[in-house]
């Protein structure tokens, strides 16, 4: 594999102790969505922009890749809620701006089309995600099938799947009924929480409980048997007895799969609230979860996100099953999203902007829409694939091994016997999963098998705020 030379700052050994501490310190930070702090801690490996050489890069990566998953960004919704991480344009611009938006992705496809011969790859999962893919036309979420359908294989069985919002799925039945007749299989909702005054405090369009089954209806009578829906917990003043009622409503609506999200902070217009939300509380609602939902059948190994009534079935889409179980590489189009090959990590133009600007103006130069690229060093490969992989809350220990060459225990000799030690992990036999235990920690035991140069950007991140404590310690005494 064609790794990048390991940077100083990835040669780096810390002891567990101090980056288990330094993860639970930081746990509203120290999670999947990684890295942390990227253009920081990955700027050695940052790939110069100069005369088309980011280009270059992120297209030779794929050489020798048959198989990826695909995932499309569409940055339109009815309105944004104060909450959310994802990126999303002003809904001022969606109809002005929803039809050239699918024509650049259209070009994209082309674009990468030719750059990695896209023809000869085979797509073993592929989701369509936002913002809210619903709202736009059917015809356009065609046309982004169509063009995956011409730029590469699909393997045979392959599911796709989209996300919509209650408000869609209830107010338009007939764009259900359509995306279902194009293929898509497995649709996501999300209902988030029911509490009609945390919703409004939200910013969200507020949905009832009546509405969200009309929705559900909508939903079935189209035809989807793979049926998310997605809560949020972790928000500040959100109560044990709501978010009981919460995963009630959700139960009652008898999806397949229930997918809890911890509420992350970074990045939102909420972000100055995390400090309201302690480790104890975020333990104490997911808990409570675990308990309602096993009794109601819905099943998931200690750590793991998504709920599954069916036996066998992850619950998650093809797209997510395959990145986080076998590490597969994945191509992500559109405003803001990721790419990662086995030896690059790339951000399109729009994460931080959230507007189109750069990225229509790359792709009328004719050129991939990148805004950050980075060519990997192994250490920096080896801390993405175990984030992802802890959305299920376990390393495959065989997918680690074939990709690196070798074990995840020859590579963290001291974080496995720690966290076996400590019982936060035990192994399986495939992997090496989260205890009870340890998924209580999480934010602790992942940041054990981050790339040293993020460790280190995480002991800094603690020792600031230990440092602020300290001195707001001295003016309160
Ligand atoms: C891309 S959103 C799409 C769903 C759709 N737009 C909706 O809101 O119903 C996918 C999910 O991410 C979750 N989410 C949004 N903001 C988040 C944040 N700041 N932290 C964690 N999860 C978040 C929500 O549960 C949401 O349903
Ligand atoms: S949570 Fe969903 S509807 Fe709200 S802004 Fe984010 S993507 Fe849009």
């Amino acid at each position: 594999m064609n790794w990048n030379i390991t940077s100083p700052a990835d040669r780096q050994h810390f002891a567990p102790e101090e980056i288990f501490a330094a993860g639970l310190t930081q746990h509203h930070l120290a999670n999947t969505a990684y890295p942390i702090g990227h253009l920081t801690t990955m700027r050695p490996y940052r790939v110069t922009r100069r005369a088309g050489e980011d280009d270059r890069v992120a297209a030779a990566a794929w050489n020798g890749i048959d198989e990826l998953c695909l995932y499309v960004h569409v940055p339109f919704c009815e309105k944004r809620c104060s909450f959310c991480e994802y990126t999303v344009v002003d809904p001022h611009q969606n109809q002005s701006a929803e039809d050239t938006y699918y024509d650049l992705l259209l070009r994209e496809f082309e674009m990468w089309g030719r750059a990695i011969d896209s023809q000869q790859k085979t797509l073993s999962g592929f989701d369509i995600g936002g913002g809210t893919p619903a709202l736009p036309k059917a015809a356009n979420t065609a046309r982004v099938i169509e063009a995956a359908q011409r730029q590469f294989r699909f393997k045979p069985g392959m599911q796709i799947s989209i996300e919509t919002t209650p408000r869609i799925a209830a107010n338009d039945p007939q764009k259900m009924r359509d995306l279902h007749a194009l293929g898509i299989d497995r649709i996501s909702m999300g209902v988030q929480i029911i509490q009609p005054s945390l919703l409004k405090a939200l910013g969200r369009n507020a949905s009832t409980v009546d509405f969200n089954l009309k929705a559900r209806d909508a939903i079935r009578a189209a035809g989807f048997e793979k049926f998310n829906i997605d809560l949020m917990y972790g928000f500040a003043r959100q109560s044990l007895s709501g978010w009981e009622a919460t995963l009630q409503h959700a139960i009652d609506l008898n999806p397949e799969y229930i997918t809890l999200y911890r509420m992350r902070y970074k990045g939102t217009q909420i972000a100055g609230q995390a400090a309201q939300v302690t480790r104890e509380q975020i333990n104490a609602l997911a808990d409570l979860a675990k308990a309602k939902l096993s009794a109601a059948g819905y099943t998931a190994n200690a750590g793991k996100n998504t709920y599954s009534r069916i036996a066998g079935d992850p619950g998650t889409s093809d797209y997510l099953t395959t990145r986080v179980i076998d590490g597969t590489p994945y191509l992500g189009l559109g405003l803001g999203s990721q790419s990662l090959s086995h030896v690059t990590l790339s951000y399109n133009a729009g994460a931080a902007s959230k507007n189109l600007t750069l990225y229509q103006q790359k792709i009328e130069e004719g050129r991939l829409p990148l805004q950050d690229l980075y060519h990997l060093s192994r250490e920096a490969a080896m801390g993405k694939m175990i984030s992802v992989a802890f959305y299920f809350g376990e390393i495959n220990l065989a997918s680690f091994q074939r990709k690196f060459g070798v074990t995840v225990e020859e590579v963290f000799p001291h974080e496995v016997a720690f966290v076996l030690q400590r019982g936060l992990m035990e192994y399986t036999d495939s992997t090496l999963r989260l205890t009870v235990e340890g998924a209580r920690q999480i934010n602790g035991v992942i940041a054990l098998f981050y790339a040293p140069a993020v460790k280190e950007h995480l002991l800094q991140l603690s020792l600031a705020d230990s440092g602020i404590e300290r001195q707001r310690d001295r003016v309160m005494a």
